[in-house]
């Protein structure tokens, strides 16, 4: 990878990258939708990645080469700003851009860009470009910015140029992610801790049902927007709620459901999801997977029934795996309307098991099935 690189920039730029940093993307075992509710998550980097090659210039221009798509961008520092047609620079720009606003001069760079981390599979391959951007700035500006403030950064980078309001999960896993540990993360306080995840005999199978989340943005801050009605439908009652994370079941019975079914549904399920994220670390901790992988299952249909955020495909290939003893859990991943299902297997049976899957999946749903083993690797780092 590194040689590559190196050898395009080369021939785009005419002289060697500064610089070269690998940032991953994402799984999340349990606690979904929770992170912009202050919850709990518990996700991990893993083996696909992006990768950006960058050096700075010594006037202010910005051009950048997305080498998997064969596709350039060019601007200025002095003209910075989200663009509408095509994405993947503003991850870049926008990651860029947060310098600026912290008044640290910004001069102009090369880049470029090629990633691994398929695109709107709900693997956060937009969060991986980010950091990787962040982390390389970072370096080269000599800001000494610590990784917990290059995460929110590269959170901002999507709020403004993305335009979308994700929670801070994404950014977090592919900066702080280590080799073989999920991030138990409070998304309140930003407290984290490592928990193994070297489950003997199992292994993380990533399903992508190809389906492109096109309702994903839109959908998603309606979600948030939501949720933010049923806190401020318990605030006339109880002022020190400040976010799901601070509900309980009651107060949404009370002062949620006769005034917002909606909202209530959405709420329930997080805080339902919020207990159960400490339920599957209890077991995790026991190491009883068998009950932790329920717990994924449950997520599903909460996922599917009460939030809304998953789609035929994601549920028939949850359906599919339900009853097999070789699961011992699976459920849809991120966002939603698309992407990707986790499921833990047994490693021995992962050949069979895609044997049969991906065959019936192709034919019911006229679309391709994609699949990952992922294994849990380091966060951003330079290579
Ligand atoms: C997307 C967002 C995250 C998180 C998940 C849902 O991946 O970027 O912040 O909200 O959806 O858990």
């Amino acid at each position: 990878m590194k040689t590559q690189l190196e050898k395009l920039f080369f021939e785009k730029y005419h002289h060697q990258p500064t610089i070269i940093v690998r940032s991953p993307g994402r799984v999340n075992i349990i606690g979904e939708h929770a992170d912009y509710n202050n919850g709990f998550v518990l996700p991990a980097a893993i083996d696909k990645a992006a990768y950006i090659a960058i050096s700075l210039r010594d006037d202010n221009e910005i051009n950048l080469t997305a080498l998997d798509l064969n596709e350039q961008f060019s601007t200025t520092v002095d003209q910075l700003k989200p663009i509408g047609d095509i994405s993947w620079p503003n991850y870049i720009l926008g990651g860029a851009a947060q310098f600026l606003k912290r008044s640290i001069q910004l001069p102009g760079f090369n880049a470029v860009l090629t990633s691994d981390v398929p695109i709107g599979a709900g693997l956060s391959s937009s969060a991986a470009v980010e950091c990787a951007t962040v982390f390389a700035l970072n370096h080269l500006l000599q800001t000494n910015i610590d990784r917990v403030e290059m995460v929110s950064m590269a959170q901002k980078a999507e709020h403004e140029y993305a335009g979308v309001m994700c929670g801070i999960m994404d950014q977090f896993a592919s900066m702080m992610g280590k080799a073989n540990q999920v991030i138990k993360l409070d998304c309140r306080s930003l407290e984290f801790e490592y928990v193994p995840f070297n489950l003997e005999g199992i292994k993380i199978l990533l399903l992508n049902t190809n389906v492109k989340h096109s309702l994903a943005s839109s959908e998603y801050n309606t979600r948030r927007s939501e949720c933010m009605q049923a806190v401020e439908l318990i605030q006339h009652h109880h002022p020190e709620v400040l976010s799901l994370r601070d509900a309980t079941v009651e107060m949404l019975e009370q002062f949620v459901k006769p005034n917002n079914a909606i909202a209530y549904q959405r709420s329930r399920f997080v805080v339902d999801e919020m207990k159960r994220l400490h339920e599957a670390c209890h077991f995790l901790a026991k190491n009883d997977i068998a009950s932790m992988g329920e717990c994924m299952f449950e997520t599903h249909i909460g996922l599917s029934s009460q939030y809304e955020v998953s789609c035929k495909e994601l549920d028939y290939l949850v359906d599919f795996v339900k009853d097999k003893p070789e699961v011992i859990g699976a459920r849809m991943m991120g966002g939603g309307f698309g992407g990707c299902t986790i499921n833990l297997v047994l490693e021995d049976e992962i050949e069979s098991l895609i044997k049969s899957i991906k065959p019936a999946y192709e034919a019911a749903m006229g679309l391709p099935l994609d699949y990952y083993i992922a294994t849990i690797e380091n966060g951003t780092e330079v290579i």
